[in-house]
């Protein structure tokens, strides 16, 4: 419910709105994007990075936070554990319980392997449940995966692993018929075409979506998938180390039973990460729409095993991120709501933007618009933001669009008191993404032998920056050429002893780099307790 002196300030939106009704706001030139973004964006912030001393990425700039968890010690009980006591013998390990490892998994399966996915949490408590806005593909007559590939390039401010481009865009059409074929139930239009939309960077219409819980409608069908398929699962079972072979090949992992507090060896002939980002490190004191899981495990087991960072140090503001009420900080408020029309407005009713710049040039106006120029809204928590004018949106398209196109969000501003058809709602960026990750080739494979990295651990596909609905169509397109060329691959791989030895390497690195910490890592869970860090 909005405060008294929040409903005077939203009377200046309100007198300013008819006047904004169907008028294009400008588009920035790349000259103002490139200001923008090194003034706000914080990833042109010194303060929140620092150059790490160990590894093969060593002097590399990373988010503090991160780099502070790759230079910390294991978090292993050695004298806990014994190597020659097998738990499970599999042909392919997945580590994660996502949509890319779900993806993996089942053409691991298909294709005759012995499959264990091991999870953290429950299997499909990711992020990919909380995707919201929708999946790209061009499979419309007006558009082409040439089309989708040079908006992905060009968002990814041209720094994108070509190969990987290539994969995400030609695989994209077929993703959908997959998709459908396993049961997800995509918008339509009442003669059965796709309802497309477009995205921030996007030059065509083709956004695919499940209203504004397009994630949790592909997760439910992966899900029942694996079960049907009868993939064995682990859950509450987060891997704290991988595990190498005498020769230094993947060849398993640790994993540590959080109920029981034991630890349990996996042997694999290949094993694919596929463990999410890293937002709840709330880089640069960010709020995050990211799930509790996503503490950057992957990356750190990956880089401690020998894997290669790439572009670590590019994160994703997603632009709107709920800055009121304070229940809600930090979730996300989906794209769609301004790919629909709705627009960002500052404290005078003024737009200051064009509603779909890509996300980091976005973000960074609405960060100048609180920060530098002084028109940011205080909410009565005393965090900045600025409104998002929702109601333009039934203006556009018709009282009643947003309970039907966004119901899952009409309903959480709804149980707050705040109607979304008749008043703005208050925005500020939150933590959504890793852009960059573990550097993967078309197939998910690192340079570790038999080691693959799927989903928002692995990087390069993105560049510098990734456009709204290429996450959910990425942990498809690599969770399923990962699953294939891992399982195909076991046909040729015997096991050799297993081994943790590049683990105590990695500690030996680490004092001879003169790093001091105390610090364990993965970090499994966060914490939000002063004075409990790990
Ligand atoms: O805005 C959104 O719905 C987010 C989508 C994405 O990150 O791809």
């Amino acid at each position: 419910m909005y405060t008294a002196q929040m409903r005077e300030l939203i009377k200046k939106v309100e007198k300013t709105r008819p006047e904004r009704l169907g008028v294009d706001f400008p588009r920035m030139t790349p000259e103002e994007r490139e200001a923008v973004l090194s003034e706000y964006h914080p990833d042109y912030s010194d303060k929140g990075f620092r150059n790490i001393k160990v590894g093969v990425n060593k002097e590399a700039k990373l988010p503090k936070e991160l780099a502070d968890l790759i230079e910390a010690k294991s978090r292993l009980e050695k004298e806990k554990i014994d190597l020659n006591q097998i738990d499970y013998d599999v042909d392919v390990l997945i580590i994660g319980g996502g949509g890319s490892g779900a993806a993996a998994a089942l053409e691991a399966k298909n294709n005759g392997a012995e499959v264990l996915i091991a999870t953290k949490l429950r299997f499909g408590d990711a992020n990919t449940m909380m995707a919201e806005g929708g999946i790209q593909a061009a499979d419309k007559e007006d558009d082409s995966p040439a089309r989708h590939y040079i908006d992905v390039i060009g968002g990814g401010h041209y720094g994108n692993k070509p190969e990987l481009v290539h994969a995400l865009v030609n695989d994209a059409p077929g993703i959908i018929h997959w998709l459908e074929s396993l049961g997800v139930m995509f918008d339509k239009t009442e003669d059965g075409t796709m309802v497309t939309t477009h995205g921030g960077g996007t030059s065509r219409k083709r956004m695919h979506a499940a209203a504004d819980y397009s994630g949790a409608e592909i997760m439910r069908t992966l899900r029942d998938e694996v079960h049907n398929k009868g993939v064995e699962v682990t859950e509450f079972s987060p891997a704290v180390e991988l595990l190498l072979d005498s020769d230094g090949k993947a060849a398993g992992a640790v994993l540590y039973n959080l109920e029981t507090e034991e630890y349990c060896v996996v042997r694999a002939k290949t094993v694919i990460l596929a463990t999410g980002g890293a937002g709840r490190l709330h880089y640069q004191g960010f709020p995050t729409s990211n799930h509790h899981g996503a503490t950057a495990d992957g990356l750190v087991m990956g880089y401690r095993a020998g894997a290669e960072l790439i572009f670590a140090d590019t994160i994703q503001y997603h632009p709107t991120g709920v800055a009121f009420p304070l229940q809600i900080f930090g979730a996300l408020v989906t794209e769609k709501v301004r790919s629909l029309g709705a627009t960002p407005i500052n404290i005078d009713g003024e737009q200051f933007v064009f509603p779909l710049e890509t996300r980091d040039v976005e973000a960074a106006a609405i960060i100048r618009e609180c920060y530098g120029r002084h028109k940011g809204i205080k909410t009565s928590t005393g965090s900045l933001g600025v409104w998002l004018d929702t109601p333009l949106i039934e203006l556009i398209h018709g009282k009643g669009t947003i309970e039907k196109r966004l119901p899952a969000m009409y309903r959480q501003y709804k149980r707050f008191g705040i109607d979304m058809g008749t008043e703005p709602i208050l925005v500020y960026p939150t933590l959504h993404y890793q852009n960059g990750g573990l550097l993967i080739n078309e197939h998910g494979q690192t340079k570790v032998e038999n080691l693959y990295v799927v989903g928002e651990a692995a990087g390069g596909i993105h560049g510098r920056n990734r456009l709204m609905g290429n996450s959910l169509l990425d942990i498809l397109v690599f969770g399923r050429r990962a699953g294939i060329h891992a399982s195909q691959k076991t046909k040729d791989i015997t096991v050799k002893e297993l081994s943790l030895e590049h683990v105590d390497f990695y500690h030996k690195s680490l004092s001879e780099n003169a790093v001091q910490t105390d610090r364990v890592s993965p970090m499994l869970l966060p914490h939000y307790t002063h004075g409990r860090e790990a």
